[in-house]
């Protein structure tokens, strides 16, 4: 029985997915947070080269993948699919187990597969430097890798509570040749004003994006670059589940469910997309997104428009969401802390065709050390929400002795977040429900849409 199913270069896709003319109903505007109108193109070119903003808004089923962009992906593409023998057997369940492992890029996780098409479409449209923004490091790290690869400049607003606990994701940054600032900063209005307010702010996710936009809007040679929630990032990762369908075809098997982990959507689109468009077409396959108990956008927040920033610069969309205000537990330690969900995934919950989990930390990291112990392999914490899951689906089908397939995203590995493991093992990390009162407080705050 094959362990490890790996595909040719050749088979790299050559298109990615756009799930947009398959969507379920009518998406909502995206509205400008100025005018509170619906944005144009137009509106979006202070901060997206014209290539991005079309694939933003493409309604076409399937779009060519440049041959640069293919040629860098090749670097780690196709990524290899495992089926977990070691898991089940340790787990003892009836149930096939199969992960698809996106931690071989050289950043170590999914995030690459889009940074490399953003750095590419702002290079040919004449762009010079590309501002963003990292939580944890795995964004920040894959645009610093993109950036050099195609000759960008890279600035990157790095959460400050990061910047000084993961010193080795900025090491990578700067390697890669991008300048990491910790944020808030003393370099933006945006930032400005936090720490005037909050001078020990440790930053979030929110407030470094805020400082990235404002960066790309205010400086002529800089667009801006986000690794999550957009549809194009959505779009770009869908060569995962591409990839999977047809190593999963190698093996003769297909998924009952199909599960990633999810902090603002695009690996969980990566993966679940290309299954979606089968499910449309009468597939019987449930689509699980696992996020954490701390931070539970999909399953205790609301869809309503929202800002995707703390300082409102961003533009709005109807998302799931927390409140752009939302302030994540220092306790958490497992990434995933982004206040809203991608459109499309929110979309999607919000008329029933998938569904949405939220694990508590502790559990995540028992079945990311029984997941390493049996395969090898280190899980980064993000995707220790997929394992939980994965590993809860298989442990229900051996309760009620039935054979089942799970497949689900290995978005990255967790080499750069052994800090978090040792948190684990001294029993520092506790289970925290982020407190309902808190989510009604922000709610409070989302912008009014006519
Ligand atoms: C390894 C890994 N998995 C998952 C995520 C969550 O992001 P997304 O929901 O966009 O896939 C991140 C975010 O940085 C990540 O680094």
């Amino acid at each position: 029985m094959q362990t490890k199913i790996i595909l040719p270069e050749d088979r790299i896709p050559k298109q990615w997915y756009n799930i947009i003319p398959d969507m379920p109903g009518q998406m909502a505007p995206v509205i400008h947070p100025g005018t509170m109108q619906p944005v144009g193109p137009d509106d979006l070119l202070p901060l997206f080269p014209m290539g991005l903003i079309e694939q933003e808004v493409s309604t076409q089923r399937w779009i060519d993948i440049p041959d640069e962009v293919r040629e860098i992906l090749s670097l780690w593409r196709p990524s290899p699919l495992f089926r977990a023998h070691r898991l089940e057997k340790a787990l003892g369940t009836p149930a096939k187990i199969y992960y698809k492992y996106e931690g071989v890029s050289p950043a170590g996780s999914h995030k690459p597969n889009t940074a490399v098409p953003q750095a590419y479409y702002n290079k040919i449209a004449g762009t010079k430097r590309i501002a963003s923004e990292t939580g944890a490091g795995q964004w920040g790290s894959s645009i610093a890798l993109a950036c050099q690869m195609f000759g960008l400049e890279c600035t990157v607003y790095m959460v400050k509570v990061s910047f000084t606990q993961k010193p080795y994701r900025k090491s990578m940054m700067q390697l890669w040749g991008a300048d990491v600032i910790p944020s808030p900063s003393n370099l933006t209005n945006a930032g400005r004003a936090i720490l005037a307010e909050h001078p020990d702010s440790n930053g979030s996710l929110g407030i470094a994006i805020s400082e990235a936009v404002e960066d790309a809007a205010t400086r002529e040679d800089t667009r801006y670059a986000l690794g999550s929630v957009l549809n194009h990032v959505c779009l770009h990762q869908t060569i995962i589940g591409q990839e999977a369908k047809e190593q999963l075809a190698i093996a003769g098997d297909y998924p009952d469910v199909v599960i990633g982990c999810h902090g603002g959507g695009s690996n969980f689109a990566g993966i679940a997309f290309p299954f979606i468009a089968d499910k449309a077409n009468g597939k019987n396959i449930r689509i699980l997104a696992a996020e954490p108990i701390s931070c539970p956008t999909l399953t205790k927040g609301v869809y309503e428009f929202d800002y995707g920033d703390t300082a409102k610069m961003a533009p709005i969309s109807r998302m799931y969401t927390l409140g752009h205000d939302f302030m994540p537990p220092g306790i958490h330690a497992g990434g995933l802390r982004y206040h809203g969900a991608a459109p499309l995934v929110s979309q999607l919950l919000h008329e029933g065709v998938i569904e949405a989990r939220a694990v508590g930390q502790v559990g995540c990291f028992e079945a990311a050390v029984q997941f390493s112990r049996a395969e090898g392999i280190i899980p980064a914490p993000e995707s220790s929400h997929a394992i939980r899951a994965a590993v809860d689906e298989a442990l229900q089908a051996k309760e009620e002795g039935k054979e089942k397939t799970i497949l689900f995203n290995l978005s990255g590995h967790g080499h750069v977040d052994m800090a978090a493991y040792d948190a684990f093992f001294s029993g520092q990390l506790e289970d925290y429900e982020y407190p309902s009162e808190a989510i009604q407080e922000s709610l409070q705050h989302l912008p009014k849409v006519g």
